[in-house]
């Protein structure tokens, strides 16, 4: 019995000749490029092109915007990371905890600066750091917890805060996904706490380059920031600490400004297409992205979840359907992080099952409706050739 819901009748039927892209980065730009010429050619004008008052100015734009004291902008949401972790003190012989199914960078960042990444699992609904397993990861060694707003989702962070205030660590959230998200009228980067963002190019807020920024309320922290992105120097050629050279880009900026008076209308739409996606899909037997109250998720990525993954990515393919996988491998279990003495296979494992079902569908603002409906429609299709899928439980079964 097919139980699928009808979609619109006035969608065009000609699979072969339509392209569904994952990410339309021109199409975007097609609809911003004048803002943008007129914003890089301010900036070309100046001749100040690191850092200065267009750097200033979008540090107070996105302050004010995700509410927090200060935004510290930095050469990329991987560099945000380490720095705030460099200077919170963490140091070699230091553990951090941060989730497997996460991008790569959370982790690396870690090590980066001398210290180890202690893997965690992920809670089955949200996919965000599961609580109970950060804290039978905590040792004496451990100071600090990296959350993450995965796949723009702003994650509840009441049981990780707890965890941290009883066990003296610090939290550190991965915010780079998650501009916009908000949680109980708190925009992600608003709760006081350090967070790190990545303005890498397909982020809901993406630089025409790398980019990133902390927020937080702590005057001491963001002034220890400014130092060490620019060479511990408070003053040209003077040099307080040894930092290093992740100064944001005046282009950039001018860039993110013209691109933050639009990140609402951007989140706005994902939204829609999620709720499209979510509607015509709820009776497909696949796993769909748990339900999150309104503007609590950014739809950064549109993330559901297969056995048959491989076969349904194929699938779309063969037509035109461009996809994507976030994250194929648990960070314990990437070349660089497995081994002994690290987590073993089979030990986190909700974030591996993950791993090996999630597929990312096409997802940006400007997805038309011909283009969702395509996906649509090629998704209950391979659906209906493996019947079984149907009778499966749809939104975030754990
Ligand atoms: C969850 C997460 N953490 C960290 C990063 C690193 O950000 P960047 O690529 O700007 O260094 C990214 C970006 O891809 C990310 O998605």
């Amino acid at each position: 019995m097919n139980t699928l819901p009808m979609i619109a009748p006035t969608i065009p039927l000609r699979r072969l000749e339509t392209h569904v892209p994952f990410l339309n980065l021109k199409a975007q730009l097609k609809s911003i490029r004048a803002e943008i010429q007129e914003a890089v050619n301010q900036v070309l004008d100046s001749a100040h092109y690191v850092g200065g008052e267009r750097v200033e100015r979008f540090e107070a734009e996105f302050a004010a915007y995700v509410g927090a004291r200060f935004a510290v902008a930095v050469g990329s949401g991987t560099a945000a990371l380490e720095l705030v972790l460099r200077a919170s003190g963490i140091e070699f012989g230091d553990e951090v905890i941060v989730p497997a199914n996460t991008f790569f960078a959370t982790a690396e960042a870690v090590t980066n600066i001398g210290a180890t990444p202690v893997f965690a699992d992920v809670d089955p609904f949200t996919l965000h750091l599961a609580a109970e397993s950060a804290e039978s990861k905590i040792t004496p060694r451990t100071r600090a917890i990296i959350p993450v707003h995965l796949h723009g989702r702003a994650m509840d962070m009441a049981e990780i805060e707890e965890l941290a205030t009883v066990r003296r660590l610090l939290v550190i959230e991965d915010a780079c996904q998650a501009h916009g998200a908000q949680l109980n009228g708190v925009r992600v980067g608003g709760s006081g706490r350090p967070a790190c963002f990545s303005f890498y190019p397909g982020k809901n807020l993406g630089a025409y380059g790398d980019a990133g920024a902390v927020t937080c309320d702590d005057p001491a922290l963001a002034r220890a920031l400014r130092l060490l992105r620019d060479h511990g120097s408070p003053v040209k050629y003077e040099h307080a600490i040894v930092g290093t050279n992740s100064r944001l880009d005046a282009i950039q900026a001018a860039v993110l400004s013209v691109k933050l008076r639009k990140l609402e209308d951007w989140n706005l739409q994902r939204a829609q297409h999620a709720e499209r996606y979510l509607r015509s899909l709820h009776a497909s037997g696949l796993r769909l992205p748990a339900p999150a109250p309104a503007g609590a998720h950014n739809f950064h990525l549109f993330v559901i979840a297969t056995p048959l993954r491989e076969g349904l990515r194929a699938f779309l393919a063969e037509r035109g359907i461009e996809t994507g996988i976030h994250y194929p491998t648990p960070l314990h279990l990437t070349q660089a992080y497995r081994g002994p003495g690290r987590s073993a296979e089979g030990s986190l494992p909700v974030a591996e099952r993950m791993a090996r079902e999630m597929l990312s569908l096409p997802m940006f603002a400007e997805l038309t409706e011909t283009e969702l409906a395509h996906v649509v429609i090629a998704v209950r299709e391979f659906v209906a050739e493996h019947a079984p899928l149907a009778g499966e439980p749809s939104r975030a079964a754990a």
